[in-house]
């Protein structure tokens, strides 16, 4: 028997998105295939064709089962379309969730047995549609992935997901996977009972077919885990918790909890209407639209709008420290055979020994398997000197931040590289033009900077120099996306963008400390706003040292506006250069993070001990705004929407916000710019805003003018 993949099922019950194929004694294959797309998501389209193959599959009297699969090679089904959803109005999304739950429904109640045949992802609507069938049967092959991740997206399952995962799995587990958004393989999806039997992906119609012999199904959740006891336990725990970790921003979560809590209790009728209610007060949130925009400007990233150009198939690194050992250990796990040179024995030894480590990490992590980190280990070749590299499409240079010394490492690539290789450096704020016309080929000179962890952070800062060769930008671009990195293109100017717009934070951090805000105080106030850690716990990451050279970096060019704070120099030269010496802001022993004595120490002012969180929160938010907004004056990217999406993926700015341009939209350029000048007026002269600012105060318009826009028709309408 053939499987679904390999199924082209047309004939007289075929429409454009859904095959329909009847396999003798009353068996029928539903495969959806979305014409020109390698994915199928789930629109009205989609919705309406499966109505209309209920219809007929109702009026067939000898029908006695039904396989729902997918003609793609990989996806079940990945989704509901984004796209569509975010342009709708909210009655057109009203339509469409009652519309789905519709269909959705007549499936659940269609009188033979019902499998859904899951290989690949099964994603949001994919996974409800499975829920609404009496069993699901999923392949071991590793692209299945089944999961509602709607509340990572500011929203909750409203096609049945909240109402049917409970009654299948129980609420704890329901809620686990609701609640983290987390997709599950095959095996785990077994186990946690959201399928029923897992096969190899050849055999997965066989098992589908066999399933349909045991009839409807009639599998619920045990009693003594939905029921409201359970559910009060759940709720003050949960509760407690989300709150905790979230402070609060993230609605859809605090939604998807009380819906699904409450839907054991009510009939499944009572729980599909709290579901579409819950999703529409969400949709009409501010921050949904924030987190949809974010996810779409992801999938943008990843694809290329350029031609297709020749893959890079040989890669270098230069210089075996943090950086370059976790670039070159990413490029090994992609594949791709790496030159791994440093200046001896003892660093590319150390090199050696990081990359085995991230590999272990990864097998413990189950990113791959035993045999492809061997693999993988084995593509690095390490170097102490000079080799051939004139096979190498790829380098990149991960030496210590020095300008004289980068020229020379470039003045020397560009003699000993092919014509047509790339040399590019990971540095975090040096200037590309510069080094690029130290050497004999400055136009295949480019940035190419990565951020720490390599292997967790997905942003890749595409810096192009003034001679850089355009089709060296969109063979770079191209190259960050072969190795599955998210690239934003941005213009050579001191810091780029990320560390441009965070380095006046972190420095208003370090002023806030010397005027004697307490550590704990002004990182608690960040992580209030939503950012991932605190600032100053970041600086300790990073490395007082290193942050003090960007500052420098930064203040070389542009002046007084970011001035390196002093304490960052008095904890230099004390040794406390943050986590890796064991102190800095903070002292690390083992697990234990306690505040540190030495900054303890530092001669403080106290002028602005009295501060309150929020006010401490305004001011470091401020700052990063308003370089934000330089930013996009000076055009160091193209658009608003890249910025803000490079300051979400590179430096964890609170999503939910959309990004500092975005958040600056909501708050107002008005209030912002009343706000600068007041504390500008108290002396902080770093607070003057940037004339773009002042011209949007004065003007009323916003960076993102088309949204708001729909946003004031929704909110007449509604
Ligand atoms: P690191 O100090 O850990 O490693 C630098 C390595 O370069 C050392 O192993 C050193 O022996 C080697 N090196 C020095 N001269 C060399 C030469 N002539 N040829 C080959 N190797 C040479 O530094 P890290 O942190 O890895 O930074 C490297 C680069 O990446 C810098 O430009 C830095 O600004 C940039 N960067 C650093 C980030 C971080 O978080 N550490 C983040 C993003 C960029």
């Amino acid at each position: 028997m053939k499987n679904p993949h390999t199924l082209k099922l047309t004939g007289p019950d075929s429409f454009a998105h859904i095959h329909r194929t009847t396999i003798g004694d009353g068996l029928c294959v539903l495969a959806f295939d979305r014409p020109d797309s390698s994915a199928n998501v789930f629109d009205r389209a989609t919705l309406t064709e499966l109505d209309r193959h209920l219809d007929l599959l109702e009026q067939d009297a000898g029908l006695k089962g039904v396989v729902l699969a997918s003609a793609k090679k990989n996806i079940f089904i990945a989704g509901a379309d984004l796209h569509s959803l975010a342009d709708a109005s909210l009655d057109e999304i009203r339509s469409l969730i009652e519309f789905g739950q519709k269909v959705f429904n007549r499936l659940a109640t269609l009188p033979v047995p019902t499998v859904a045949a899951i290989h690949g992802a099964a994603m949001g609507g994919g996974c409800e549609l499975a829920l609404a069938c009496d069993w699901r049967v999923a392949s071991t092959a590793k692209e299945t992935k089944i999961g509602l991740p709607e509340t990572q997206l500011g929203l909750l399952p409203a096609w049945g997901g909240s109402t049917r995962l409970p009654r299948l799995v129980g609420l704890p587990k329901a809620l686990s996977l609701i609640l983290s958004g987390k997709a599950l393989a095959g095996q785990p999806a077994l186990r946690c009972g959201l399928v029923d039997v897992i096969s190899p992906k050849e055999h997965l119609l066989e098992a589908a077919l066999r399933q349909i012999t045991r009839g409807k199904s009639r599998r619920h959740a045990p009693w003594y885990l939905n029921n409201w006891l359970v559910a009060d336990l759940l709720d003050l725990k949960l509760y407690r918790d989300l709150k905790r970790r979230t402070h609060g921003h993230y609605p859809a979560l605090f939604k998807a909890l009380e819906v699904v809590l409450e839907g054991v209790s009510s009939t499944e009728a009572e729980s599909l209407t709290a579901e579409r209610d819950a999703f529409l007060e969400l949709a009409r949130g501010e921050v949904s639209r924030n987190l949809i925009r974010l996810f779409l400007q992801t999938e943008h990233a990843k694809k290329s709008s350029g031609p297709d150009l020749l893959p890079v198939r040989r890669t270098a690194v230069i210089g075996a420290g943090v950086m370059g050992a976790g670039i070159a250990q990413w490029f090994a796990a992609r594949s791709l055979p790496v030159v791994l040179r440093d200046i001896g024995p003892e660093q590319v030894g150390r090199g050696l020994a990081t990359i085995g480590k991230l590999f272990e990490e990864g097998l413990k992590r189950r990113a791959f398997t035993a045999t492809e980190a061997r693999a993988g280990l084995d593509r690095v070749q390490p170097a102490t000197g000079e080799v051939a590299l004139t096979h190498v499409q790829f380098v990149v240079e991960a030496a210590v931040e020095k300008m004289e010394l980068k020229k020379q490492i470039f003045q020397r690539l560009a003699e000993e590289t092919g014509s047509g290789t790339i040399l590019a450096t990971n540095t975090s704020a040096l200037s590309i033009t510069e080094l690029a016309e130290a050497t004999r080929a400055p136009e295949r000179v480019i940035g190419f900077h990565f951020f720490n962890p390599v292997h967790r952070m997905q942003l890749v800062e595409v810096v192009v120099g003034r001679q850089t060769d355009p089709e060296v930008v969109q063979r770079t671009m191209q190259f960050a996306r072969q190795i599955g990195k998210l690239p934003v293109r941005v213009a050579d100017r001191p810091g780029f963008l990320v560390n441009r717009v965070l380095m006046p934070y972190l420095v208003e951090a370090g002023r806030l400390f010397e005027e004697g805000a307490r550590v704990g105080d002004i990182d608690a106030a960040m992580l209030e706003f939503g950012m991932p850690m605190g600032p100053l716990r970041l600086v300790d990451e990073v490395g007082v040292d290193v942050a003090q050279h960007v500052a420098r970096t930064l203040a070389d060019a542009f002046g007084d506006r970011i001035p390196v704070p002093k304490v960052l120099g008095w904890m230099v030269g004390r040794g406390a250069l943050g986590r890796k010496t064991g102190a800095g802001f903070y002292t690390y022993k083992g697990k234990r993070i306690s505040p540190s004595l030495t900054a303890h120490d530092f001669p403080r002012t106290f002028e602005g001990g009295w501060l309150t969180r929020q006010e401490l929160q305004w001011r470091m938010a401020l700052m990063m705004l308003n370089e934000a907004a330089r930013c996009v004056e000076e055009r160091v990217v193209d658009r608003p929407e890249e910025a803000d999406f490079a300051m979400v993926m590179g430096a964890g700015f609170a999503p939910f916000r959309g990004g500092p341009l975005r958040y600056t939209d909501h708050v107002g350029a008005e209030f912002i710019v009343a706000e600068m000048d007041r504390l500008s007026g108290l002396g902080l002269k770093r607070f003057a805003p940037c004339d773009l600012l002042r011209r949007m105060a004065a003007s009323g318009e916003k960076f993102y003018r088309k949204e708001e826009e729909h946003e004031q028709q929704e909110k007449r309408t509604a």
